[in-house]
């Protein structure tokens, strides 16, 4: 018999599927303030879409890393094909995004055609781990493995500590 029950939270901390979702909104703000400066303050547009660019990379990372095998482990059947999904528009995202950055180190005057190219993926994407499977992520972590696996997220991403809301 298993003695392992639900992780609490640790006080003032969201839980985990809410802050990743909460650094999906952090990247949506670099993108949307970066894009938004792209034609008249080009320098720190610039500096705004590398850091979404580093940011969304290392997002995903930790997805493929950590979450992803964590979920496949201890879900249903029906967890395979969705991972195996994801994992194709994680590999659909690192192409598009590589596409939009060539376009900002170069200094395209219009970003329109990559920009709405990656967005459309990358909302697609984020919409769908934000109903299937962030929510999962939500409802409580294994003492033990889910802990360790909680600080590392919280590690390697950072920011998710205090969501907007
Ligand atoms: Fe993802
Ligand atoms: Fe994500």
């Amino acid at each position: 018999m298993s003695v392992e029950g639900p992780l609490k939270e640790t006080p003032g901390h969201s839980p985990l599927g809410r802050r990743m979702e909460s650094d999906h909104e952090r990247l949506d703000e670099l993108w949307d303030t970066g894009l938004a400066k792209w034609s008249s303050e080009r320098p720190q547009a610039t500096v705004l879409l590398r850091e979404f660019r580093d940011g969304l990379l290392r997002h995903i990372q930790v997805e493929e890393d950590l979450l992803f095998p964590y979920f496949e482990a201890r879900g249903g059947p029906g967890e395979r094909p969705l991972v195996g999904l994801l994992l194709d528009e994680h590999k659909e995202i690192r192409a598009m995004l590589q596409r939009f950055m060539d376009q900002v180190e170069r200094g395209t005057p219009s970003l329109e055609d990559a920009g709405t190219a990656l967005r459309n993926v990358l909302w697609a994407h984020n919409t769908r781990e934000e109903g299937l499977l962030y929510p999962w992520f939500n409802d409580g972590l294994d003492v033990g493995t889910g802990a360790e696996l909680d600080f590392q997220v919280r590690a390697e991403i950072g920011s998710g500590d205090s969501p907007r809301t």
